[in-house]
């Protein structure tokens, strides 16, 4: 199969965000709890998690359709974890997505009330889908993508993450292996459970069995550690311009990270046997598979 995962990318880049926007047109627009869900949401991500979650269904069931109440919502969460992690209290940054952070331009309040905002009606959206989608898992499977989304989001799961990120220093009485392991830990619960779940939501849409879920939880284990060990090299070598974010900030804020501990080249390296063991994870799969396949490899090799 000839496939082009550019286009592919700006092909279903296109599709989120048109329900994305279906989603927010259902409210207000002159609200300013609603500008700043927008302002965040629809700032221009790359979409990946959403991206994922319609690959992995495409790669169970050949159709994507029922996967996009799920891959919406994982989007809103995804954006709400931004809007905080910008925040004075967390990270402080000034620029996410090439724009001004949702608190530098709506204020802290408002920034915060956003956040809260995406992350509440995105389960809204998990429960009730019939209202905006035509396509929607049944009701039984919508009660698992809750379950299952909900822990990946939360104390078990990216928030749990962000603590930890919080309160991670260099480490410097810690063994080279156990600063590694912690880091891993760090990561994975960070951005990898987030990731893993968005792979998962897809096949869980379209009732995909549980020997292929399986698998594709080692490839999504694999290339959510990847990436964010490729956000470390980024955050060292990328240029901010096409990130829409800061670079350099890690070493600034302290934040231990895999080039920190290893080296640039190791980390490289590393990311990349994480990307060829998740492509062999899910070598069964025929050729509907070749988006997972794609994404992977431009997981470490993105500029943004
Ligand atoms: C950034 O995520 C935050 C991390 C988890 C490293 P992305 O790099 O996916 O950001 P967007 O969605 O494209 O803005
Ligand atoms: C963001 O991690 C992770 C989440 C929002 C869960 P980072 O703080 O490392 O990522 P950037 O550099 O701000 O995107
Ligand atoms: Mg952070
Ligand atoms: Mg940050």
């Amino acid at each position: 199969m000839n496939f082009d995962l550019k286009t592919y990318l700006k092909e279903q880049q296109d599709v989120v965000n048109k329900h994305l926007d279906n989603i927010l047109l259902q409210f207000n627009n002159q609200n300013q709890l609603i500008q700043a869900m927008a302002h965040s949401l629809m700032a221009g991500g790359k979409r990946l998690r959403p991206i994922l979650t319609m690959a992995a269904a495409l790669a169970c069931k050949k159709e994507y359709s029922p996967a996009l109440p799920a891959a919406c919502a994982i989007e809103m969460i995804h954006t709400y974890s931004l809007i905080h992690d910008d925040l004075p209290a967390m990270d402080d940054d000034d620029l996410r997505r090439g724009l001004p952070t949702c608190h530098n331009k709506f204020g802290e309040s408002t920034a915060i009330l956003a956040g809260d905002a995406l992350l509440t009606h995105a389960f809204n959206i998990l429960a009730e889908p019939q209202i905006l989608f035509n396509k929607y898992p049944d009701i039984q499977k919508r009660l698992q993508l809750i379950a299952k989304i909900s822990k990946a989001a939360g104390i078990k799961g990216m928030v749990q993450g962000q603590i930890l990120d919080m309160q991670a220093d260099q480490g410097e009485n810690l063994s080279e292996h156990s600063k590694l392991k912690h880091l891993e830990k760090i990561h994975t619960l960070k951005t990898g459970k987030m990731i893993i779940v968005s792979v998962e939501a897809g096949a869980l849409s379209v009732g995909a069995d549980q020997k292929l879920i399986d698998k594709l939880n080692i490839y999504a284990g694999k290339i959510g550690l990847a990436f964010q060990v490729a956000d470390d090299i980024l955050n060292i070598e990328g240029d901010p311009v096409k990130m829409g974010k800061a670079a350099g900030s890690d070493i600034i804020n302290n934040k231990m990270t895999f080039p920190g501990i290893i080296g640039l080249d190791e980390s490289k390296k590393y990311a990349n046997n994480l990307i060829d063991d998740a492509i062999k994870a899910i070598s069964r799969f025929d050729e509907s598979a070749q988006p997972l396949r794609s994404i992977a490899r431009y997981i470490i090799n993105r500029d943004h």
